[in-house]
């Protein structure tokens, strides 16, 4: 007879984890289907996230940092050094290291929750006088289960573009460019987005020339506009080369690397050759032969599956979170999905404002922001004052030479109320959460202009720019 749970979650990405480790502490009998391979040919939880994407990118990040750090910044802090030099091979297995441990880690966690790792590709079948049928197809064995309720937590995958074949060696979505094994002396990277600035920055920081080509006429347009801008500055001043309203026409792969002929902002053609390109231009929902439609089920039509505010589908008992769905491609979001729809299942009544999602981007100084921007309160029609506060002036950020960026607070005109928080800055990846808890509870610019906060910290801009409300900050 199929084993029957109470919840089988399809994907252990941070959505699917976290689901099936809320419903087991909530008393559900859980199973979890995952069928990703590591490089090794290993099976492994934790998705994309932990696998390819944000916690190799970090590592990455943090590498190519120290060694900029070391090579050019060190002689500003009186310390000498010479013939600085990274070992790539060193560098990768570093990441590699902590992939294994984070990944390991939720197999303890499974352990620990008593959920079953049903280990394969999981498709929806039927429904039964139980719930729902779903076959489990692994390398050396198959079965079906019975699941009373299911959460979809499949993902996504790069997008990639029509004639540009991806080999993950010389032309490479996030997968590759996480591996390259040499530094390309000449780096393409086709988009602008998260992926393209975060990776872009890895290969510049260890010795890249790198080249970014974007369609958008505008940089990172989902961020504030005076972000962006700011944004654009300090990463050309660090030499990366980002083109923006480019229209890319052919891409040509031969031994020597690849070719780009593209038009530029002006209509110009020009070409660009390069020795490796990474194709970094979004991601799509992961739906490969998982059975919808034996469910009755369909994806929209940009394929997500349409889900309502708890990520209920049209069908009783089956959910789908993370990015799968509509909404950021966020692992954060796609956890307190998890969590949600876990708790909705155990009959709770949880919420997600996702107003108050945080973004962040990684680069050097980090870029973080939640909740609205100036341009978005200018569509809207929407009453707001500005407060901004530089890192430059504060002592703290100087002493860690890090007086780049700004952080601003906008609040509403006539309430107060804190409407979204902007900062580019030194650790904006931690500065920002204050910023989430302070929309969450709906609190005024006043609100964290009165409370203290420890002398000196970088966290102190975020008082001064919510001061810079009512134009009374302190230090400026
Ligand atoms: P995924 O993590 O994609 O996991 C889905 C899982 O489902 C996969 O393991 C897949 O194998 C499995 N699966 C799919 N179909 C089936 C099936 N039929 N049967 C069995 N298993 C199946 N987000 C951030 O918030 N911060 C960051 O810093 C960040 N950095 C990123 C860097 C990179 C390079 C990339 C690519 C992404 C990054 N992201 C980041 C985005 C983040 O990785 C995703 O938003 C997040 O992983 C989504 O979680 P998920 O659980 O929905 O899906
Ligand atoms: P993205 O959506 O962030 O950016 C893609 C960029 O490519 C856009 O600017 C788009 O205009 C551009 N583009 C699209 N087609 C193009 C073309 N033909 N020519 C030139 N430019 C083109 O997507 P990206 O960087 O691939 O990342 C995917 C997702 O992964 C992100 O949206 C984000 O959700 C997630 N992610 C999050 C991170 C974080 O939170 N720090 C880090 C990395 C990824």
């Amino acid at each position: 007879m199929a084993k029957e749970f109470d919840v089988v979650v399809i994907g252990a990405g941070p959505g699917g984890y976290i689901a099936a480790i809320r419903a087991a502490q909530l008393g559900m009998s859980v199973a979890c289907v995952e069928k990703w391979k590591n490089p090794k040919g290993e099976l492994a939880l934790g998705g994309t996230c932990l696998n390819v994407g944000c916690i190799p990118s970090k590592a990455l990040l943090a590498s190519s940092e120290e060694f900029e750090k070391i090579g050019h910044h060190a002689k500003d802090h009186g310390i000498s050094v010479s013939d600085v030099k990274i070992d790539i091979a060193k560098m990768l297995a570093r990441k590699d290291g902590i992939v294994t441990k984070m990944t390991k880690g939720i197999e303890f966690l499974f352990r620990k929750n008593k959920i079953t790792w049903l280990k394969g590709h999981g498709k929806l079948v039927a429904t039964n006088d139980s719930g729902y049928q779903i076959d489990v197809t692994g390398d050396d064995a198959s079965e079906s289960v019975t699941a009373k309720h299911i959460i979809i937590a499949t993902g996504s995958k790069a997008r990639h573009l029509p004639g540009v074949p991806v080999d993950n060696k010389i032309v490479a979505d996030n997968e590759g460019a996480l591996n390259f094994d040499t530094v390309p002396k000449k780096l393409g990277v086709i988009g602008a987005g998260v992926i393209g600035l975060e990776l872009g920055s890895v290969w510049r920081r260890v010795g890249s020339e790198v080249t970014v080509l974007e369609a958008m006429p505008t940089f990172l347009g989902a961020a504030d506009e005076s972000i962006a801008k700011e944004a654009g500055k300090l990463l050309a001043k660090q030499g990366l080369n980002i083109h923006v309203g480019v229209n890319i026409s052919k891409v040509t792969t031969d031994k020597n690397g690849v070719t780009l002929a593209y038009t530029d902002k002006d209509g110009k053609d020009q070409t660009l050759v390069v020795d490796r390109l990474i194709v970094s231009v979004g991601r799509v929902p992961n739906t490969d032969d998982l059975g919808l439609g034996n469910l009755g089920l369909a994806v929209d039509e940009r394929g997500f599956i349409p889900v309502d505010d708890h990520c209920r589908t049209k069908l009783p008992n089956v959910y789908a979170i993370g990015d799968v769905v509509r909404g950021p491609m966020l692992a954060h979001k796609a956890e307190d999905e998890g969590v949600m729809v876990a708790e909705v299942i155990a009959g709770q009544k949880p919420h997600i404002d996702y107003n108050c999602i945080p973004w962040v981007i990684y680069t050097a100084p980090e870029i973080a922001w939640v909740g609205k921007t100036e341009q978005q309160l200018k569509a809207e029609g929407r009453a707001y004052k500005a407060g901004q506060f530089p890192f430059m002036a504060n002592g703290r950020a100087l002493g860690m030479a890090a007086s780049d960026g700004f952080v601003k607070v906008l609040a509403d005109a006539a309430t107060d109320e804190i409407l979204g928080v902007h900062i580019i800055g030194l650790n904006a990846s931690d500065l920002i959460a204050e910023a989430v808890v302070a929309m969450e509870f709906k609190a005024a610019s006043e609100d964290i202009g009165r409370i203290c906060h420890p002398h000196p910290s970088l966290s102190e801009v975020m008082r001064e720019a919510a001061l810079g409300v009512e134009k009374r900050s302190l230090n400026m």
